[in-house]
C-alpha cells in the first residue's frame, strides 16, 4: 500500500488551503450571517480549475484524479462549507454525470461551460415527499413526440438560485416505477422554470438552496441523459460519487475545528498553564487526530477505487456515514475546548458546528448510508 501523495497531489491540496485563507476565510462569518452566496470566490474557483476537477480537458476540465478532489475538497471545508458544497455538486453531481453518461452535443453546450467555471449545475432530484425514498418521483416528464413536458417541484436544490443548467430527475413513465425515470438537463431560463423560496438554514447558509418550479416546460429529446429509463441509475451512480465529495466536506469540515482547537489550547491558559497541558483537553485532541485520520483514509480509499475503475458504492457510504459522524463529534468538542468563546461567531468552531450537521443528512440521510452498507455487507 502507498500512502505517498504525488507531487501533483500535493501541488493541489496545497493550491486549495491557500485558496482557503486569502480568498474564503476574508468574509466567511458575515456571508454566513447574511445567508451570502460566494458568488466572487466560485467565479475564481472555476478559473483555478476546480469546479470540473475531474472532467478532461478536452472538455475544459482540469483533468485530475478523484484522490485531489478529496484533498482540495478538505482544504476548502475547513474554511468555507458553504463554498464547497457548490463546488461538490457541480464537480460529481453535474459535470460527472454529463460527462460520464452525456451525448457529446451535450459535453460540447454544457459540460464546457460547466467545466470552465463559466456556468453553475445544479442536480435536482429530492422532492417534497421523495427525500431518501428516491424512486417516489412526484416530478414528470411525459413525451410528447419531439419533446419532453416536465411539470413538478423539486425542494431543497443547491446552488438553485445561482446555477444556469439543471439536472433533473423525473418519472416518465408512472407504470414502470423506478425503471421509468430519466434524467434531463434543464436550462434555468427556459418558459416554465421558477426558482422558488430560499431555505433559511442552520448551517451552510451562504449556499443558495432553493425549491425550483417546473411547469409545462418543453425539454427537447436531445436533452434526455443516457438511453429511456436510466434515470434512477444515473442519480444512484452520480450520487455514490457525490458522496465521496460530502465525505470529504465533512472531513474539512472536522479538520478545521481540530486545527481551530489545537491552535486555541496551545493560547489559551487555565490553572496556570496551556489547556493542552490539561488531559481533559490533551485526550480530546487525541480522539479528534485519530477520528479524523480515519475518516481521512476512508476519503482517500474511496476516491482510489473511483480512479481505479473499482466499485466504490459501498466504501463511498461508508466514508460519507463514518465522516459526517465525526465532523459533528469532533465540532461539538471543539466548541467544549474553546469554552464559552466557542458558543460565539468569531472563533468560527460554532459555524462549523451547524456546517457539520447537513453532512449527515445530504446526498443521503446516515441512514441511507447504512441501508447502502448494509445491502451490500449482507448479500
Ligand atoms: N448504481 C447503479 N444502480 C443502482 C445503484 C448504484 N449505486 N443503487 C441502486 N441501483 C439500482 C438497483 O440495482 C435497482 O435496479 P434493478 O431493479 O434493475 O436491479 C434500482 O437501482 C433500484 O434500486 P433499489 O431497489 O436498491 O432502490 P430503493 O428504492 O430501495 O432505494 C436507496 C435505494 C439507496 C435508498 C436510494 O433511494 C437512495 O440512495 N436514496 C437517497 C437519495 C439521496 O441520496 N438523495 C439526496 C438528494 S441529492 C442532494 O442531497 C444534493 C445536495 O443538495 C448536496
Amino acid at each position: 500500500m502507498n500512502f505517498q501523495l504525488t507531487e501533483e497531489q500535493l501541488a493541489v491540496q496545497q493550491a486549495a488551503r491557500d485558496f482557503a485563507q486569502t480568498e474564503l476565510l476574508p468574509g466567511v462569518i458575515d456571508r454566513d450571517e447574511h445567508q451570502k452566496f460566494p458568488a466572487e470566490q466560485i467565479k475564481k474557483l472555476g478559473e483555478l480549475g476546480f469546479m470540473a476537477m475531474m472532467v478532461d480537458p478536452k472538455w475544459g476540465g482540469g483533468g485530475m484524479d478523484t484522490m485531489s478532489y478529496v484533498l482540495a475538497m478538505e482544504e476548502l471545508s475547513k474554511i468555507d462549507a458553504s463554498a464547497s458544497v457548490c463546488m461538490s455538486v457541480n464537480n460529481s453531481l453535474v459535470c460527472w454525470g454529463i460527462e460520464a453518461y452525456g451525448s457529446d452535443e451535450q459535453k460540447e453546450k454544457y459540460l464546457r461551460p460547466l467545466a470552465s467555471g463559466q456556468a453553475i449545475g445544479a442536480f435536482c432530484l429530492s422532492e417534497p415527499e421523495a427525500g431518501s425514498d428516491a424512486t417516489s418521483q412526484k416530478t414528470t416528464a411525459f413525451d410528447q413526440g419531439d419533446h419532453y413536458l416536465l411539470n413538478g417541484t423539486k425542494n431543497w436544490i443547491t446552488n438553485g438560485n445561482s446555477a444556469s443548467y439543471y439536472v433533473v430527475i423525473a418519472q416518465t413513465d408512472v407504470e414502470k416505477g423506478h425503471k421509468g425515470i430519466n434524467a434531463f438537463i434543464v436550462e434555468k431560463t427556459w418558459n416554465g422554470v421558477t426558482v422558488g423560496k430560499k431555505e433559511d438554514k442552520l448551517g451552510i447558509r451562504g449556499s443558495d438552496t432553493h425549491s425550483i418550479m417546473f411547469q409545462d416546460v418543453k425539454v427537447p429529446k436531445e436533452n434526455r441523459i443516457g438511453d429511456d429509463g436510466f434515470g434512477f441509475k444515473f442519480a444512484m451512480k452520480v450520487l455514490s460519487g457525490g458522496r465521496i465529495g460530502i465525505a470529504s466536506q465533512a472531513l474539512g469540515i472536522a479538520s478545521g475545528a481540530y486545527e481551530l482547537s489545537l491552535k486555541y489550547s496551545k493560547e489559551r491558559k487555565a490553572f496556570g498553564k496551556e489547556i493542552m497541558h490539561h488531559q481533559a483537553v490533551a485526550f480530546k485532541l487525541a480522539d479528534m487526530a485519530t477520528e479524523i485520520e480515519a475518516a481521512r483514509l476512508l476519503c482517500l480509499k474511496a476516491a482510489w477505487m473511483k480512479d481505479n475503475g473499482q466499485n466504490y458504492d459501498r466504501v463511498s457510504a461508508m466514508a460519507k456515514l463514518y465522516a459526517s459522524e465525526v465532523a459533528m463529534k469532533t465540532t461539538v468538542e471543539a466548541i467544549q475546548v474553546h469554552g464559552g468563546y466557542g458558543y460565539v461567531k468569531e472563533y468560527h468552531v460554532e459555524r462549523l458546528m451547524r456546517d457539520a450537521k447537513i453532512t449527515q443528512i445530504y446526498e443521503g440521510t446516515s441512514e441511507i448510508q447504512r441501508v447502502v452498507i448494509s445491502r451490500d455487507v449482507l448479500k
